[in-house]
This record gives C-alpha cells, sequence and structure tokens, in this order.
C-alpha cells in the first residue's frame, strides 16, 4: 500500500466551558488517539493537534452561571481538561488554545484572505437588540414564551423544557435576558458564507469521490444537507466575546465561533511547529498530507461542509475522511451535562485512577471498554455492568490471564530464561499458532487503516485467545511431570515444554506491540515484564517471531490488571442517581407539562395472532430528506440488514433529517406499499408520543452493546 508522506490528525477542540465527559473521550478523542499511535508506531510523520475552544457564547453563559469573568472561565478549564486527557493517555503532540494571539492572527488572516477574494457576501438583516445594555443580542440572550409548549422562559435557541429548537422570532414576548427589557430589531450587517455557490463542489468531492471511503452515517448526514439546499450562514456576530472581525466597517462585530475554531487546528499546528522547529505549511498545503477530522456526529456538517468550503477558499487541503462517530448513551439513557447523566473524565480518574488501588492500568482499563462499545456505526451505551464484564472477563481473564501465566510458567519450567525453540520438534498445532501471530497482525494493521476501532480491538483480544488455547492444549504443567529415572523433567519433555512458551513469550511481545495503539500503559508495562525496550513496540516489530532472545532472563510477573468490584459498580450507580436528583430539585424551576390532555378511548382488545402478524425489525436511518411541497413528510432510505427500503414518514415537523440519519428505529416491514406524493413507501416506522405531543423513536438497545 502507498502511504502518504504525511498525517495531520485532529481531534474536535472541546469548549472550555465545562469538563468533559466520556462520550466525547469515546466519540472523537479516543479514537483519534488510537489511530495516532498505530501510526506512529508504523514510523509515519504525524501531527495530531487539539486545543481548547474558547469562544462562542458557551463561555460568557458559563461565566455568568459561575459568577466570574469569560476568561476566568477558559483560564479555569483549558488546563483541567488538558490533564485528564493526559491521564488517560491521550498524548496530543499540541494542546493549543483558541485565545492564543497567534490563533487570532490565523483567524483574522483567513477572513481577509476569503474577504478580499469576493468569496464571502455581505448582507443587512433585522436582529434582537437591548437598548439599555446597548448591545445586540445572541439567540441565548433572548428569554419568551415557547410557541410549542408555552413555556415562558424558552431560550431564543431551545426551549429548556419541549427541547424544540428554536429561533429567536419564533419566541412570543422576547426579553432581553441582559436587562429584563424587551429587545427592539435593528438593522446590522454581517459576512457570509455562501454555501450554495458550493454546492456542485460538495456533491462532487463528497458523495461522489467518498463515497466508498466515508462512513455512511456521515454520507447520509451530508446528503440531507446538500439535498436539503444549502444557504449562505453568517461568520460573524454581534458579541463582544470572540475574534474581532479585522475590518474597520465591522467594530463590535467578531467572528462566529465555528468559523474561528476549525482553524485552531492550524494555529495549533503552526504553535507545534514553533516549539519544534519545524515547517508548518506543508501539513496544511501539500498535497501529499493526509487530514483526518475525528469529531462526534454533532459536529459533521461544520467538518464535512463549512470548514471544507472554507479550506478549498482559502488555498489549504481537504480532509481525506471525517470518522465521526455517533453518540455514547450512558445506563440507558442520554448522556447531558445540563441533567447531570455522565461520567466525566474528571470523575473517572479520581475514582479509579488516582485512588490507592488505581493507577494506569485503569485508565486502559476505560480505554478498553470504550473502544470495545465505540458508537461507529450507531449510538452504543455505557453501563458500569458492562465496564465490569469488559474489564473482569477480557483484560483480567484473557489477555491478562495468557501473559501471566506465560511468565509463571517460564520462570517455573525454564529457569526464568527465553527457552530456546526446537524448530524440528514443531507440530502443527505450534505451526499453526505461530502462524496466528502475523494473521493478526495484518488484520489488525487493515481494520485500523479503516477507522474500524473495535473490530481491531476484538483481533488483538482473540490473539491473546489464541494464545490461552494453545497453552491450555499443549499442557506444560503436565509435561512437568515426566520426569527420568533422576526426577529431572526428561529431555523429550522439556523440549516441548520449551516451544510451547518460546511461542507463548513470543506472542506476549507480540501482543504489546498491537495493543500498543489502544492501550499504551499497559503496552509499556509489558515491555518492562519482559525486559525489552519500549523501542520494540515499533509496528514492522509485529508478527515476527524473534522478539525476545533466547537464554534472557525476564521480571518475576505482575498483575497487569485488576477486578473491577461489585461494590465499585453499585457505588457508581448510585453516584449516578445521587447527581440525577440533584439536578432534578435544580431545575424544578422548569414546570412539567401539565398532563392536562384528554386521553384517545382504548381500541378494542385484539387476540395475540392479530398482534403475530404484524413483522418488525430494526433498522436504520441512512438518509433522509424532506419530501417537496410536503411539510410533514420525510423520505427516509432504512437499512434493515437484508435490504435498505424507501420508508415516507410524516415525522418533518418534529425532527431534522440531517440530526435523525444513524438512528436505529423499529419497522413495521410487512405492510403494504402505499404510495405518498407520489413516493412509494415500503414499511412504517414505529414513533411513541409523550404528554407533550413529542415524538420518539421506539428506543433500541440491543444486548450486545
Ligand atoms: N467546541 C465544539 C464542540 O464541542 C467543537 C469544535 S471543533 C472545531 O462541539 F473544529 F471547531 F474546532
Ligand atoms: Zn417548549
Amino acid at each position: 500500500m502507498n502511504h502518504p508522506k504525511r498525517y495531520l490528525i485532529t481531534a474536535a477542540l472541546p469548549y472550555a466551558n465545562g469538563l468533559k465527559h466520556i462520550g466525547h473521550l469515546a466519540g472523537a478523542y479516543l479514537p483519534a488517539d488510537t489511530y495516532v499511535r498505530y501510526l506512529k508506531a508504523q514510523k509515519r510523520d504525524v501531527v495530531f493537534v487539539c486545543g481548547s475552544d474558547e469562544h462562542g457564547t458557551a463561555i460568557p453563559i458559563q461565566a455568568t452561571k459561575e459568577g466570574t469573568t469569560a476568561q476566568a472561565i477558559i483560564d479555569k478549564y483549558h488546563p483541567i481538561i488538558a490533564q485528564n486527557f493526559k491521564d488517560l493517555g491521550i498524548a496530543f503532540d499540541i494542546y493549543h488554545r483558541t485565545s492564543d494571539p497567534l490563533h487570532h492572527e490565523t483567524a483574522q488572516e483567513f477572513f481577509t484572505v476569503l474577504n478580499n477574494n469576493a468569496d464571502l457576501e455581505i448582507k443587512e438583516s433585522e436582529q434582537y437588540f437591548d437598548e439599555s445594555a446597548n448591545s445586540f443580542l445572541a439567540d441565548r440572550y433572548i428569554k419568551g414564551t415557547c410557541p410549542n409548549c408555552a413555556y415562558e422562559s424558552a431560550f431564543g435557541d431551545q426551549c429548556e423544557r419541549c427541547g424544540k429548537s428554536l429561533s429567536p422570532d419564533e419566541l412570543i414576548n422576547p426579553v432581553s435576558t441582559l436587562s429584563g427589557n424587551k429587545p427592539i430589531k435593528k438593522a446590522t450587517k454581517h459576512w457570509y458564507l455562501p454555501l450554495d455557490r458550493h454546492e456542485d463542489f460538495l456533491r462532487e468531492w463528497i458523495l461522489k469521490d467518498h463515497a466508498a471511503d466515508w462512513r455512511s452515517t456521515v454520507l447520509g448526514q451530508c446528503k440531507s444537507w446538500i439535498d436539503g439546499g444549502l444557504q449562505a450562514r453568517a461568520v460573524t456576530r454581534d458579541l463582544d466575546w470572540g475574534i474581532k472581525v479585522p475590518l474597520a466597517e465591522a467594530d463590535g462585530k467578531v467572528l462566529y465561533v465555528w468559523f474561528d475554531a476549525p482553524i485552531g487546528y492550524i494555529s495549533a499546528t503552526k504553535q507545534w511547529a514553533i516549539e519544534n522547529d519545524k515547517d508548518w505549511k506543508p501539513y496544511w498545503q501539500s498535497k501529499d498530507t493526509k487530514l483526518v477530522h475525528f469529531i462526534g456526529k454533532d459536529n459533521i456538517v461544520f467538518h464535512c461542509i463549512i470548514f471544507p468550503v472554507m479550506l478549498k477558499l482559502h488555498g489549504d487541503i481537504l480532509p481525506d475522511n471525517v470518522p465521526a462517530n455517533e453518540f455514547m448513551n450512558l445506563e440507558g439513557d442520554k448522556m447531558s451535562t445540563s441533567r447531570n447523566w455522565k461520567l466525566e473524565m474528571q470523575d473517572y480518574i479520581d475514582d479509579f485512577i488516582n485512588k490507592e488501588n488505581g493507577g494506569p492500568q485503569l485508565a486502559d482499563a476505560l480505554r478498553y471498554y470504550l473502544t470495545q462499545i465505540a458508537p461507529e456505526t450507531k449510538d452504543s451505551e455505557f453501563t458500569w455492568k458492562g465496564f465490569q464484564d469488559a474489564n473482569n472477563s477480557e483484560l483480567v481473564n484473557i489477555f491478562g490471564n495468557f501473559i501471566n501465566r506465560a511468565l509463571v510458567l517460564m520462570h517455573k519450567l525454564c529457569k526464568s530464561k527465553v527457552p530456546p525453540l526446537h524448530v524440528d520438534l514443531l507440530d502443527e498445532l505450534d505451526k499453526a499458532t505461530i502462524a496466528e501471530i502475523s494473521t493478526a497482525t495484518k488484520k489488525v494493521e487493515s481494520l485500523l487503516e479503516q477507522y474500524k476501532f473495535r473490530d481491531a480491538l476484538f483481533e488483538v483480544i482473540n490473539l491473546a485467545r489464541t494464545g490461552n488455547q494453545y497453552m491450555q492444549k499443549k499442557e506444560p504443567w503436565i509435561l512437568a511431570k515426566q520426569l527420568d529415572e533422576n526426577g529431572q523433567i526428561t529431555i523429550e519433555a522439556q523440549q516441548q515444554i520449551n516451544n510451547c512458551l518460546h511461542i507463548c513469550l513470543q506472542i506476549c511481545a507480540n501482543l504489546a506491540i498491537l495493543v500498543n495503539p489502544f492501550l499504551p500503559f499497559t503496552a509499556t508495562k509489558i515491555c518492562y515484564l519482559l525486559k525489552v525496550v519500549p523501542k520494540i513496540l515499533e509496528w514492522e516489530n509485529a508478527g515476527k517471531l524473534h522478539l525476545l532472545r533466547v537464554g534472557y532472563t525476564l521480571r518475576p510477573p505482575e498483575l497487569l490488571f485488576r477486578k473491577i468490584e461489585d461494590t465499585e459498580v453499585a457505588y457508581q450507580i448510585e453516584k449516578l442517581q445521587k447527581a440525577l436528583e440533584t439536578s432534578k430539585q435544580e431545575s424544578a424551576a422548569i414546570p412539567e407539562i401539565a398532563a392536562e390532555k384528554t386521553i384517545a378511548p382504548l381500541k378494542p382488545e385484539i387476540v395475540f395472532d392479530d398482534f403475530a402478524k404484524i413483522d418488525l425489525r430494526v433498522g436504520t436511518i441512512v438518509s433522509a430528506e424532506k419530501v417537496e411541497k410536503a411539510d410533514k413528510l420525510l423520505k427516509l432510505e432504512v437499512d434493515l440488514g437484508f435490504e435498505t427500503r424507501t420508508i415516507v414518514s410524516g415525522i418533518a415537523m418534529h425532527f431534522n433529517p440531517a440530526d435523525i440519519v444513524g438512528k436505529q428505529v423499529s419497522v413495521v416491514v410487512n405492510l403494504a406499499p402505499r404510495k405518498m406524493r407520489g413516493i412509494e413507501s415500503n414499511g412504517m416506522i414505529l414513533m411513541a408520543e409523550d404528554a407533550s405531543g413529542k415524538l420518539h423513536f421506539i428506543n433500541i438497545i440491543s444486548d450486545e452493546e
């Protein structure tokens, strides 16, 4: 395979407005880190950049909550988040920040180039303005009555009671949160990025050129956006927190946070180059660079549509892939900072890693489970029981156990030295097991190149499983009972033992190499036990049988992992419940919707046989688009596993097409086809309505997750 000359790998810049949870970790940072560690083991030229996203309204809003300034907020969270990543083994080459002057200059230069080339449009519009505060109002700074549920304190961008996304103009009786006064409408000028001019380019580049190598969930969202009609997006805001628009006529305006933040990847690369005496330009301007963005699905439009258009206009390279992950739920519910239903990196670090019985092995335990359940193709589910099982039955019982047994037996039966391999005595099982080492290596490699991290990790554990089975069949401890007349192990038996343990120890060394991208602390520990230098972890050594030299002494075994106890699981679940209670009390201010609706009369009873006629299957929405001239209808493509069907569903008023791509849904598959607006619908999506009239997909949580 021909490899690109260099790699620039990015992970979404987290907002420095609070602690980040493991959903963030699993979505972007962990897969990015795993990929980078693999590339580095391959000795490829790679730079891994990230940093804090410090603009936008998220920061001043948090400042108001904490009764402090925006600057104090970013100065508080930036270093904590950076340290959390370090503690979990996420090894960026640079963790920069968008408040840095270098970034301000870089973003302003970017804007200037686009503006000078007439790639931006200027438009005037009427926006809410608070006269007493002499300030335009960002969506979050306007409150009013929700048009959907009549809640009186809905925000200009969303109603916190019914969850509906809003625009400030939809609010009834809007008031400014700065002064409590009624805002007026005032004309203001903004700069727009006309995405509509780039539709042909986007169609070609995403839907044609990358149809085969991008994830289907990512392609599906992009297609929905493009088919939905691309519009000009404002790239400036009337705000005082952010990067000043570099034009005299734009006084009091800043760059929109989603304009400046992705440019942060470039500023971070520049800062890395300064610190390492390198040239940053080839990483962004040279065609032989492979750029990969790791993100969560809520960032897809920015990384696949908006930023690429900016990059193209600015003359930079485009991403080769954007392996976005779906979401990770927690114990049956969506992770949410506002509802306190989450596991923060900091909490995990405090409760497991920085404990007396903790340590870096527990960072790897989390990395293991999060990769094993990575939401690569659909939403997944973190449960404490699942974490315990993955740790205890796979890391402890399979992986750790294999390495431990190999070392224990080597010390006992081979005088604490790596035994020789008697090549002429190898039998079929020995040979097949040896062959497994290079087969596993090739599989892991190919899966990682395709960003299939969970499958790749499965193959690593599988090699340990193979090792265990091999040892179990060879039974060196039984061979050791074949004694000669002096009470010594017979020569023939010793040779068999040597071969078995030689092969097992070489598998251990190979496991260190293969597991290194996923569980770096474990790989280092195995090197220590095997008394080999970390250089052995270079990928070119994988699949080889001569990593450990015959006659070398090795260290006495130490356990690689510890068990997670039931009490720890119970403690975490209780902690989660308590946090939820606290947040419920805090948000008691948001009144629940009264169940005043009249209840529809119950339909007549049916017998089981009636019900059994319905064929229900689970499907994944792979694309969604509005049906022209039909407000209520969405046209969906649903992948059922055995085929993909077109289904027309009357849910357009409730869901944004882009938001439901990737969702798992229950589908009635044996309903007679029906034409709606000329489109044949081949099935029905099951939905349930809650008391507020909001529609929900019938949740699918599969057992295997
Ligand atoms: N801060 C954004 C978020 O947390 C991500 C920004 S990614 C970048 O959703 F590309 F803009 F940097
Ligand atoms: Zn509402």
